[in-house]
Parts: structure tokens; sequence; C-alpha cells
């Protein structure tokens, strides 16, 4: 079993991200962290806490960052998650409370506890793991990975989601992502690169929606809101599962292709949240913050159809 720790912002895709990691008799999820993102930090704990309930997850939630590390609230992308994140349908209800424990904190003591066995799956901004950092920055070395849904590098044509440049994981928070690069820890970003191409389709949407189990019930309600922003802005074969697919990275990486190299973030000015892989680290360049930076794989090739049937067979059933 692969011990994991789920970071996330739910968020539809969250949502869906989650139940995968739930239902794959591989993984052990330690403890689930919320942190701001496609909602404010009191609404995406409170969509968590559903999503145990209606997951049945037997997990602890820990309410993490409500602001980015330089304290600015951004808007949070309603358009596409619903003024609830999680797709207006009026089915998020919980009395639930999180664990007294801070996220960043939660992450400490797990890490510590299990050194080298932990995989974090980061699914919103990286705020959580930044803080963490300053709290014990052991943690690059003995965390197993970090598995980073954020960034997008270019590769087939994908740049960014909420700039020309920037995706908007990356974007919520550039300052905790260049620090995340910074760290010396085993890390693989699964960006837009691949996640654009791993496309829900109505057939597969269909599904979820007619399953006899709830919990895929749900995706599929929630998922309409979600499959109707991308239907506004001319996608037209379904919606991208951006988040779970950082998840099945941890499941099958064999359905991945990666590129390593250090990576860095725009942390200002007109790139803000770019995320640059130097792809030529040995040659010299004239200005170079790329320099003695630890490498990170970065997801540049992907498998879609084997991904979603990964997603379809593990939450359904084969
Ligand atoms: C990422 O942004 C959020 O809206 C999604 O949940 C996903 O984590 C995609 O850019
Ligand atoms: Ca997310």
């Amino acid at each position: 079993m692969k011990k994991v720790i789920i970071d996330c912002d739910p968020g539809i895709d969250d949502a869906m991200a989650i139940l995968l990691a739930h239902r794959c008799k591989d993984l052990e999820i330690l403890g689930i962290t919320t942190v701001h993102g496609n909602a404010d930090i009191e609404n995406t704990t409170a969509n968590t806490l559903h999503l145990r309930n209606v997951f049945n997850i037997d997990a602890p939630v820990h309410q993490g960052a409500g602001l980015p590390l330089n304290g600015v609230e951004l808007a949070y992308p309603t358009f596409v998650h619903g003024d609830d994140g999680m797709g207006d349908t009026g089915d998020v209800q919980s009395d639930a409370s999180a664990d007294s424990t801070e996220a960043e904190q939660f992450i400490v003591d797990t890490i510590r506890a299990n050194p080298h066995e932990v995989t974090i799956i980061t699914l919103g901004r990286l705020t959580n793991l930044a803080r963490a950092l300053t709290i014990a920055p052991e943690l690059a070395t003995l965390t197993k990975e970090v598995v980073i849904m954020g960034g997008a590098f270019g590769e087939n044509q994908f740049r960014g989601n909420v700039s020309p440049c920037a995706e908007a994981n990356i974007y919520g928070d550039p300052d905790a992502a260049d620090a995340v690069c910074l760290a010396g820890w085993q890390k693989t970003f699964v960006g837009l690169d691949v996640t654009m191409l791993v496309v829900v389709d109505p057939q597969r949407q269909a599904k979820f929606r007619q399953s006899d189990d709830t919990a895929c019930q749900f995706i599929g309600r929630i998922s309409e809101f979600y499959n109707n922003f991308y239907t506004s802005i001319g996608y037209t074969e379904g919606f991208p599962m951006h988040d779970a697919s950082a998840v099945a990275y941890v499941i099958a990486p064999e359905l991945f292709r990666v590129q390593t190299g250090p990576v860095r973030v725009a942390t200002n000015g007109i790139a803000k949240g770019e995320t640059i892989l130097n792809r030529e680290p040995a040659r010299e360049y004239v200005e170079d913050h790329w320099a003695d930076i630890p490498a990170a794989n970065v997801c540049i090739g992907v498998e879609a159809a084997g991904v979603l049937d990964v997603y379809e067979h593990t939450i359904l059933g084969p």
C-alpha cells in the first residue's frame, strides 16, 4: 500500500481525485488537507468534509491556508466550480468539523512519523506545503515524493488556463510554488501538458450519473457544472480531468512520459505563475536562476485512454 496525503481545494475535479484515491486498493489515505483555491478555505474544507461523508472515507481532514503566502486574496473561479466550489447542486452539507491540527502541522507530523514512506499529492495551491517546509525543512528529504497537479510547460501547446502562461494552482500562490521547487524533494508535475488530454467524454459522464453507486452519482451530478464551463469555452468533447490525473500518476506512472530538469516559477510580472523547466541544465547561461536547483519530473506525455480506464474501473469496478 502506498501511503498518501491529499492536499486539495474541492473543487469538482478534486472530488473526482479523492474518490479515485479512496477506491484504489493500492493507496492508503493518511489524511486530507485543505487549501484556498477553487473557493474560500471555509468552503473547500466544508466540501472536503462532505466528500468524506459521501465517499465513506475514514481519514482525518485538516484545514489549511486561507490566503497565499503574500496574504493577498484572489477572486475565486465560481464560473468553473460554482459559488460553493462544488457545482452548486445544493447537495453539500456537513455538520462535521475539521480536525483541530492545522494542515501544515499535520503534514509535518505525518511525514516525520513515516519517514520516506509518504507521497503528498497536491491538487491545489502549494501554500500548505510551503508553510510545512518553513516549519520543517527536513521534510524535503523525509517525503517519498510530491506529486503536483499544477503548471504548464508548453508541451502539446498547453501553456496556461488563467493567463497565456500560467496554470491556476501555480498562479494562485507562485511564491509557494517556487519554494516547493527550490526544496530537494522528489517531485513530479502533472500539469496541463497532460491533464488537458485526459478528457471525460459524455459517454463516461453518463456512466457515472447512471451508476447505482451514490458516490459515482454524486460525481456525475457535480461534473455537469464543470462540463458546462468547458463547453462554454469551446471544448465540445467533454471536460479535462486535471486532479484525478495526478492521482492516476501515483497509481500507474507507466502511463506517463516524463522529462527531468530544474523547474522555477515566475513569481511576479506579466508571466506570474509560469512554470519554467530548464531543458538544458548543462548549458551555461548569462543569467541562470536554475543553477543548482534540484531536478523535478515533468509529465510531457500521457496515455489518456489508459488513465481514463484506470479512473472508470477503479471507481465503478471492472
Ligand atoms: C486546477 O485548477 C483547479 O481549478 C482545478 O481543481 C485543478 O486543480 C487546474 O488548473
Ligand atoms: Ca484542485
